[in-house]
């Protein structure tokens, strides 16, 4: 039987890594295509190396090298579309280049794919930003955490867009393209808008990834800052049960019509950044952890929990990893891997 083969556009990124680590491990023919912009991404690039599977490295830069992308699409049955500008702030710092990166970087993969004989399927990496703030949302406060008044499953896919912060702008631009491509153009397309995900491998900072951030500050002696009061809920998702609903959507004829879902850790897997995730650390190290806490950043969503519902009926997928267990082995990884930050 022929390999199944997979090109990863951010393949050394934090979810690309994994991603490449577990479709080689199944037996795919992994290419892994990536400018090594992010701080991180050359230590994953020689931690995928080193498993000796069937991984092979391409330099190279979604915004202009097109050549080389319809060469390398041309010979793929898969895309997984991760290469980003992934922080909000830097997007409002650098609004043009966070354009060009997500947006125009998008349109040029999904344009190798439309110039391809064999057409293939396409997974985009979108956000739950493209929902915006959600300023309307009413919202109570409870001792650890905030909740919906209403919403009792969630943020679903029927929740109008409302792009906010040139980031949001830029991904859900790429979002509504990659939708737009399979209605076009007939292409094998799906968008799956993230929530938190996190795990190993992941080299968060202060502006993006904040679950392995705050463990990878306590591991290494760095200062912590809480911006608002902490009770902020967010639905986090570990990486395997991401990795594993991207196998399942690439399997999935009717998923790849351009679908869009919501994926995250859904309600049951929510915790509040300070109140709730700080009593995981403080039990894991098993000591108080200090912190200061800093004023609210604009659009900072008191809450926001994905819908996980059509995804689950869809793809017969729901996420295993409870954030407890979650935290707990990112812990463990960042205490191993010491050295790498
Ligand atoms: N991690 C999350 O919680 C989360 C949540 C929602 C959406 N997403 C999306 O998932 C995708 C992957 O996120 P991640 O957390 O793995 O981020 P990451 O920063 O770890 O990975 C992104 C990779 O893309 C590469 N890259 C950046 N610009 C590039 C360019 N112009 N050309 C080629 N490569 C380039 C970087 O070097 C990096 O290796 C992104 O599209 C992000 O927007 C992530």
């Amino acid at each position: 039987m022929t390999k199944k083969r997979m090109f990863i556009t951010g393949g050394a990124g934090f979810i690309g890594s994994n991603s490449a680590e577990y479709f080689a491990g199944k037996g795919w023919k992994v290419t892994v295509f990536d400018n090594f912009s992010r701080a991180g991404s050359v230590k994953n690039a020689k931690f995928l190396k080193s498993l000796k599977r069937n991984i092979q490295m391409v330099k190279g830069d979604i915004r202009h090298d097109q050549r080389l992308l319809d060469k390398e699409i041309a010979q793929t049955d898969t895309v997984l579309h991760l290469a980003a500008q992934v922080a909000v702030t830097t997007s409002v710092s650098y609004p043009k280049e966070d354009f060009e990166i997500n947006a125009l970087g998008t349109l040029n993969v999904l344009e190798a794919v439309r110039k391809s004989k064999n057409k293939p399927a396409l997974i985009f990496a979108s956000t739950n930003k493209v929902y915006g703030g959600m300023e309307g949302i009413r919202v109570r406060q409870l001792q650890s955490r905030y909740a919906y008044e209403t919403y009792p499953f969630g943020i679903s896919e029927d929740k109008p867009l409302d792009f906010h912060s040139p980031y949001g702008c830029s991904k859900g631009a790429a979002d509504q393209y990659v939708r737009d491509y399979s209605r076009i153009y007939g292409l094998k397309t799906c968008v799956f808008r993230q929530s938190c995900v996190y795990g190993p491998r992941q080299f968060g900072v202060e502006d993006q990834g904040w679950v392995a951030w705050f463990i990878i500050a306590i591991v290494t002696g760095k200062p912590i800052t809480i911006y608002g009061d902490g009770r902020q809920v967010r639905d986090i998702l570990y990486i395997d049960d991401l990795v594993k609903a991207y196998e399942l959507a690439f399997a999935n004829r009717l998923a790849m019509r351009g679908e869009i879902f919501n994926v995250g850790g859904g309600r049951k897997f929510t915790i509040s950044v300070w109140s709730e995730f700080g009593s995981v650390l403080k039990d894991y190290f098993g000591r108080k952890i200090d912190v200061k806490f800093s004023d609210w950043r604009p659009g900072d969503q008191k809450i926001y929990v994905s819908d996980i519902r059509k995804i689950g009926k869809m793809l017969g997928w729901k996420p295993k990893v409870s954030p407890e267990k979650g935290i707990r082995m990112l812990c463990k990884w960042v205490e191993e891997n010491k050295e790498l930050f």
